[in-house]
């Protein structure tokens, strides 16, 4: 750029004393060479966010392989353990300082320590689910042990020297991280991936959901032993615990309804709520605009009315008739123990069709059934599929973990938020971080299964403020054209009928299930978390191998390798004509200035 600008420099003097064919030519090369050189600056904000976009499709894409690679669960033992964030180790890897805010740990405060953080680029660690609890859900031990193989894939995508994290956060609610990092037990506890801004904003449109919960008096039975819960534990207690982990996963501007029904009630709790459009993510009681609902939810008891089937067709009417956001995917979610009447006269397809709403019904497993566990006796099948509706019959251990059991649901909102962006990566609203004390962005890409069940959501960090100019502007100029959460739902929504009517597949049946050896046991209890994780010196790490992976470079030079031929060409040519026109001797040599002495 300097030279450029030198150059303009002499040759508006030049022009100034030569004639107007001269300023004719010279306007014409100048303003090719510097729109191409301003073209190829403004294209670096451009080139960095393709590349994010870039990177989170294809750990997306890599995380999908590797679902299906149930070969990997054999030979996820002790050894190849995935070290949990707040579970210390010792003999590690080698662990390098990187430039990174942990003020959050309030532990490494002199001097430029605060701003240096060690962490490990060996190894990706992961956050288990609350409450956390080493004896691992099968979902969770699964996808920690298939995922873990996502570490040469960050390898390949991360740039030491450029301190950024890569994150999966899996339906199951096991969360890996890139480059590892420690975290101290409180903070391990609280982290909930599948509630965090970036996560909901890449699975979904803005949206309009009512919950339909239950409550005849079969749902205070004791639920049976599948579900291996505590002796008093009722169908109703595990229709409640799932409505209470739904709520908790709304995002800003999404409206929510919680309704029961039993054989001749409908009543709505408290109508529909608009969840608050500025939500504090870092407070643990949730949202706050919600208070009155979760109370409600809990409140939830059995009807008095005695034992008969509920009016289900009554309780979707109610809910598809007060539908009235017109921009949002509108969405009915149903939970009950299966004993409702079927009736295909009352069943409300109009209801349901004008307003275009997806009608998903989860049928906690009982023995009350008479066997018909997917209700194939009935019309039901029939009434469903008439409005693209979907049946699924709850996997009873598996409601322990109510986002996990209702990943079908959130596979749905996946699915309605890539087709409104095209296949394109979605960007995150602006959040506060939680790695670092910084405002974040994040591109996002949901993975799915090879059944194509959402299987959980990529994301990495963009600290804009930590980018240097010009290249923080550029960003930000270029950042207005790309997709953002939150969405409207698209015009027209694909929906197609889904009703199980078979037992679930075992996931991996020829593989050896993953046992409590997928985690490193915590043995290390004598270090504190500061000498794990603070910089000592602060000095950079002799361990910086400075390697870039795809990276930056790699894309960078493509573009540049495209457009810097034409530029060059286009100046060279220029300048040497003008050289040639200015040297004494030629044919224009009286019109020349002399320069004083280039430096
Ligand atoms: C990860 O994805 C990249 C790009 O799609 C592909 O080249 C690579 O083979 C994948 N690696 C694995 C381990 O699946
Ligand atoms: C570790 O995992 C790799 C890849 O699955 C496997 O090849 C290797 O045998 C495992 N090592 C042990 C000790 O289980
Ligand atoms: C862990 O981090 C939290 C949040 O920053 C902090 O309040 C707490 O004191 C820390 N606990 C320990 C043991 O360092
Ligand atoms: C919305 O959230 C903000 C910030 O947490 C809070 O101040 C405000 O009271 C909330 N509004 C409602 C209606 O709860
Ligand atoms: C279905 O509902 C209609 C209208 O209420 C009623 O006439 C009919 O008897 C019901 N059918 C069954 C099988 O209950
Ligand atoms: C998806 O990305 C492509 C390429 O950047 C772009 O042309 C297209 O408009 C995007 N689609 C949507 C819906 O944003
Ligand atoms: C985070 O940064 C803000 C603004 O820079 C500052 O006011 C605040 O004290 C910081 N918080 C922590 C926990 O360091
Ligand atoms: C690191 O980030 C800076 C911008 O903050 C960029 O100029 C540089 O190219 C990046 N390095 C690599 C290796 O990506
Ligand atoms: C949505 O509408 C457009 C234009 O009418 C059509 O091309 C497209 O196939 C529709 N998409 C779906 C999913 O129906
Ligand atoms: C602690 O656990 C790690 C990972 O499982 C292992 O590599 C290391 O040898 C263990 N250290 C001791 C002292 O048992």
């Amino acid at each position: 750029m300097r030279q450029v600008a030198k150059m303009v420099a002499k040759s508006r003097i030049w022009v100034f004393a030569g004639g107007f064919h001269r300023i004719v030519f010279l306007s014409v090369c100048l303003s090719v060479c510097l729109e191409a050189a301003l073209a190829q600056g403004s294209d670096a904000g451009k080139v960095y966010l393709d590349q994010k976009e870039l990177e989170v499709k294809w750990i997306a894409g890599n995380a999908s392989l590797n679902d299906a690679n149930c070969g990997s669960l054999d030979g996820c033992k002790a050894a190849n353990c995935s070290r949990v964030r707040c579970y210390p180790v010792s003999g590690g890897a080698p662990l390098q300082c990187a430039p990174a805010e942990n003020q959050f740990y309030g532990l490494c405060t002199s001097g430029g320590c605060k701003d240096q953080i060690q962490v490990d680029y060996s190894r990706s660690y992961v956050n288990l689910p609350a409450p956390a609890s080493t004896k691992l859900s099968a979902e969770v031990a699964r996808d920690i042990c298939l995922q873990r193989m996502l570490d040469s894939t960050f390898q390949t995508l991360s740039v030491p020297s450029n301190y950024s994290e890569f994150f999966f956060g899996s339906t199951s609610g096991a969360f890996r991280q890139f480059p590892g990092r420690e975290q101290n037990e409180t903070q391990c506890t609280s982290y909930e991936p599948r509630l965090r801004p970036w996560y909901l904003n890449g699975v979904s449109v803005s949206k309009d959901v009512k919950i339909l919960v239950d409550v005849a008096r079969s749902m205070e039975q004791p639920v049976t032993v599948d579900y291996n819960r505590p002796p008093s534990s009722t169908y109703l207690d595990v229709a409640k615990d799932i409505t209470l982990g739904l709520l908790n996963a709304f995002s800003p501007q999404d409206y929510v309804e919680v309704i029961s029904f039993d054989s001749v009630t409908v009543s709505s709790l408290g109508g529909s709520f608009l969840v608050n459009s500025s939500y504090d993510y870092f407070n643990p009681s949730g949202h706050s605009e919600l208070a009155a609902l979760v109370t409600d939810v809990n409140n939830l008891v059995a009807s008095s009315v005695p034992a008969a089937l509920s009016n289900l067709n009554g309780a979707i009417l109610k809910a598809a008739s007060s539908f009235n956001q017109l921009k949002s995917l509108k969405v009915i979610i149903v939970l009950s123990n299966g004993l409702f009447v079927v009736n295909s006269t009352t069943f409300p397809s109009i209801a349901l069709q004008s307003n275009k709403a997806k009608l998903m019904v989860y049928k906690l497993p009982t023995n009350d059934d008479g066997g018909d566990t997917f209700l194939l006796k009935t019309s039901f099948q029939k009434d469903i599929c008439s409005v693209q509706g979907s049946f699924k019959s709850l996997d009873a251990l598996a409601t322990a973990n109510p986002l996990y059991s209702m990943r079908s649901y959130f596979t749905y909102l996946a699915r309605i938020q890539l087709s409104a962006v095209g296949g394109n990566v979605t960007w995150s609203n602006t959040y506060p971080s939680v790695s670092q004390n910084q405002t974040s962005l994040s591109p996002t890409y949901p993975a799915f299964g090879s059944d194509g069940v959402l299987i959980g959501v990529v994301g990495s960090d963009v600290v804009i403020d930590k980018l240097d100019e010009p290249l923080r502007t550029l960003v930000l100029q270029d950042f207005s054209r790309r997709n953002r959460g939150t969405l409207q739902a698209p015009a027209n929504i694909s929906m197609t009928c889904d009703y199980q009517t078979t037992p679930a597949n075992v996931v991996c049946p020829t593989s050896t299930p993953p046992s409590s050896s997928a985690i490193c046991p915590r043995n290390d209890t004598s270090s504190t978390l500061a000498e794990r994780t603070c910089c000592g010196t602060c000095g950079p790490s002799s361990g910086s191998s400075g390697k870039s992976g795809l990276a930056a470079g790699a894309i960078a030079g493509i573009s540049i390798a495209a457009v810097v031929p034409v530029v060059t060409a286009v100046c060279t040519i220029c300048a040497i004509r003008w050289w040639r026109r200015r040297r004494p001797g030629q044919e224009d040599q009286g019109d020349d200035p002399v320069f004083p002495g280039d430096d």
